[in-house]
This record gives structure tokens, sequence and C-alpha cells, in this order.
């Protein structure tokens, strides 16, 4: 008989379980034998925000929290924002392996062919008033998607998936620049397609009279190397909304708006636009012992810091570190350096970080980068909703063919009152 086995001794009645365990884990489902009676339901297992519930089967990305290693598809995050492009990186989430030089250049000729949205997008995006967050524009925009590829519903069909893919890749640029464009009361700039993905979205940001914009190369590659840090992160909360809405069978565009929705709150994508207005707060290096007290009194977090998977380190962080050196070289220092480095040197030393494992993330720095591009804070979410849709569109292509999953159903434990009596309207106190 296996060893790999899990016995459970149910002491309400003596009763014991033998539980098959396979890679580390035991089914849930295996506890609904466990009862006290026939009539009984069987043992669940309670598990809010999912901290011990592994929910697929995935060979997309891994990580070690203890020993901070990220890898997409088996390849170190280290190795790939050093030689990939992005949209290498995309390819390789996408489809499991690295692609030949050939296979590059007409993934890449795919997804440039399909940079361009529709012009009733213009009239889409209008609707918004001017001071519309560009996250709730690109969760709309996202969504709307749906309606403009009717087709993409018939998710059996694996061509129809592979072309929504192309097509979301290469729009999301196109919509992220449009809101920004909106908020600003901008023209909307239509892609260059001569330019590569980072390139033509800079085009598509901050390209004004010009006829042609020419993307500072550096920034280009920094802005790149973002997309790759962001590009997947395993089941995190936006991914598995995409894969809990897309397994209702449903188009792909609605999963990724689930997406996007997810990483809108401050605990997820938009961390970094909460790092960069305490930074803003915190405003000189002399008051960041006072905040350093007030996060360790409970009044408030410090943004960027902590992880739920990462207790050691976040490999992101010292990647991007170095990339937001190289936009400073192009750009100029961005003062609020001087603040983020001198409360990661006090938090790094200090036992309240120390004991709770509390490191910089992806998120401490990114902003710096995002506002030496010249970018308002709430775009920031957003230029990690584009790196990342490459993630989710390979999980939810993964999910869809999983024989394995069926609709995303947890369960509960009811704490409401049941059977009462209704009283009349008139008659309640
Ligand atoms: N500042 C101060 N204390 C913190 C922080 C923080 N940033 N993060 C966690 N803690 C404390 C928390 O108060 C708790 O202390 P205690 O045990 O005394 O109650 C302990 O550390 C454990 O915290 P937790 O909330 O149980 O940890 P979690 O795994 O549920 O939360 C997190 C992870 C990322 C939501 C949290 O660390 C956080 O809110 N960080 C700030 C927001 C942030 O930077 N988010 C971006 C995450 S990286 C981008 C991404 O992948 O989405």
């Amino acid at each position: 008989m296996s060893t790999e086995t899990l016995t459970v001794t149910d002491n309400r009645t003596g009763q014991t379980y033998e539980l098959p365990i396979s890679d580390g884990t035991i089914r849930g489902i295996d506890l609904r034998q466990i009862k006290v009676s026939d009539g009984d339901f069987g043992l669940m297992s309670y598990d809010p925000a999912f901290m011990n519930t592994a929910s697929c089967r995935s060979a997309v990305t891994f990580i070690d929290g203890d020993e901070g290693i990220l890898e997409y598809r088996g390849y170190p995050i280290e190795v790939l924002a050093e030689r990939s492009s992005y949209l290498e990186v995309a390819y390789l989430l996408i489809h499991g392996e690295l692609p030949t030089q050939a296979q590059l250049e007409i993934w890449t000729a795919e997804i440039t062919n399909h940079t361009f949205v529709h012009e009733a997008f213009k009239n889409f995006m209008q609707g918004f008033r001017h001071d519309a967050h560009p996250m709730g524009m690109l969760m709309s925009s996202v969504g709307a998607l749906s309606a403009f590829y009717p087709e993409a519903k018939d998710i059996v069909d694996p061509q129809i998936r592979r072309l929504q893919t192309v097509r979301l890749l290469a729009k999301m640029p196109t919509l992220a620049a449009f809101s920004l464009r909106h908020m600003r009361g901008q023209p909307y700039v239509y892609p260059d397609n001569e330019l590569s993905y980072s390139g033509n979205f800079l085009s598509m940001m901050y390209r004004m009279s010009e006829l042609k914009y020419q993307p500072d190369p550096r920034i280009e590659r920094a802005l790149d190397i973002l997309f790759i840090l962001h590009a997947d992160h395993e089941q995190n909360c936006s991914t598995s909304a995409v894969r809990s809405v897309g397994s209702a069978g449903g188009d792909p565009y609605s999963a990724m708006a689930a997406g996007v929705a997810a990483l809108y709150g401050p605990s997820h994508g938009g961390a970094n636009e909460a790092v960069l207005k305490m930074l803003r707060r915190i405003e000189r290096v002399e008051n960041v012992p006072a905040f350093i007290e007030g996060v360790k009194a409970g009044n408030e977090r410090l943004m960027g810091f902590g992880h739920r998977i990462y207790k050691n380190y976040d490999p992101r962080a010292t990647i991007i570190k170095k990339a937001v050196d190289d936009v400073f070289e192009v750009t100029g220092k961005n003062p609020l350096l001087d603040v983020a480095t001198e409360l990661e040197k006090i938090a790094l030393e200090d036992d309240y970080f120390v004991s709770r494992k509390l490191y910089p993330n992806v998120d401490f720095y990114s902003g710096l980068m995002y506002e030496a591009l010249g970018l308002p804070v709430e775009m920031f979410p957003v230029m990690f909703a584009i790196g990342r849709a490459s993630g989710w569109m390979a999980q939810w292509l993964e999910m869809s063919i999983d024989g394995e999953q069926k609709i995303s159903r947890p369960r509960q434990i009811y704490t409401g009152g049941r059977g009462l009596d209704y009283v009349d309207i008139a008659a309640r106190g």
C-alpha cells in the first residue's frame, strides 16, 4: 500500500479514514466522507482567503516564497528580465516554451497587426468624465472587447482562443494609453506599428505634434522589463478572479475585465499607487522615523512591503531597483528615491518588519519609475495590468483545457438565522 496517505481519526465517532496524498496535497472532497451520521453533509475545510488551498494544477509559474524564487515555465525571472523581450516572455507564458527566432517574428507581427481598436472605442472612452480613474476605464474597455468580438465566446475552438489572446495582448497598451489621454484631455494617438511593444505604448501615451515619436531605448527597455516582471505570479487575487469568472465558460474578455477589477485594489495592483502617495506624504528623509513608528503602532501599513508568498525577498524588487536606476539616468533622479531608500533601510533593520518577514515587494520601486516617466499615480496599476495580461491569458488558456476544472463554487459556513417568521412591514419595530 502506498505510504502517501494521511490517516485521520474523527474523535467524534472514533472512525479512522485514510486519505491519499498526491503532490503534497489531500483532496478537499475526500474530507466529505467524514461524517457523524448518514444525514451529515460531511467535513469541509474552512480556508478564508485560500491561505492553504490549491485551486488548480498549473505549469505556468513557479514561486518559492521562502527562497525568493520566481520562474515562468521553469525559466528564472532574472534571466528572462535580462535576456528576453516582453513579447518573447508573453509567448513563453502562453505557449509553454520559448519561441524560435521565426516563431517570435510571427508572434510579434501578429500582435503588432492587432494593436488598433475599433473607432467606436473613441466614443466609448468619451463617455467617461474627465476625472475617471484610468483603471476604471481600462476595466470597462477590456470588458467592452467582449461586445466587439462576440465570436470570442466560442471558447472551445482553439483558433478562436488564440485570436482573442493576440487581440487582448495587442490592444491592452492601446486601451491603457487611451485612458491616460482621456484623463489628460488629450487626443488619442493611434498605434505606431513600426515601434516595439513598449516603444509604441510610449508613443501612444506621449506623442503630441511630432510626426514620429522616438522612444529613448533605455526607457523602452526599462518598461519592457517592468512588463516582464509583472507578467505572471501564479494564483494571485486577480488571476484567481480571471480563473473564477472564466470557469463559468464566458468569453475571455469578461474574465480579463475581472482580472483588471481585482488588480485595482490597493492590496494588489493598486499598491504602487499607494506607495507613491505614501512617499509624497512622508516627503522628506527626516520624517521617515516618525512614519515607521506610526506603522509599528498599527496606524497604517508600509505600502510596498510584505507579500503573501514571499517571506524572504521578492526577486522582482531587486530587478526593478536596477531598472529604476536606468530610467533615472535619462530622466534625472526622483527626490522621493531618498525617502524610499531610507524607509527600506530602517524597515530592514527593525524587528517589527524582520520578525514578520516583511520585505520590499515589486511595487515599492515601480511607482518611482512611473513617476519619472511623467505618469500620474492613477496610471500605475494600469501599467501593472498591461504586463499581467499575458499571465491572465496563459492561466485562462490552461484552465480552458483542464478537464479537472469545473465552475468555481466555494462552500461557506452559514452564520445567519434560519426559518424566521415573516413579519408584515407595518408591524416591524
Ligand atoms: N506594513 C506593516 N505591517 C504589515 C504589512 C505592511 N505592509 N504587511 C503585513 N504587515 C503585518 C500585519 O499587520 C500582520 O501583523 P500582525 O501579525 O501583528 O497582525 C503581519 O504583518 C502579517 O500580515 P498579513 O496581513 O496577515 O499578511 P498577508 O499575507 O495577508 O498580506 C499583503 C500580504 C501584501 C496584503 C500585505 O503585506 C500588505 O498589505 N502589504 C502592503 C500592500 C502591498 O504592498 N501590496 C502589494 C503586494 S505585491 C504586488 C502583488 O503581487 O499584488
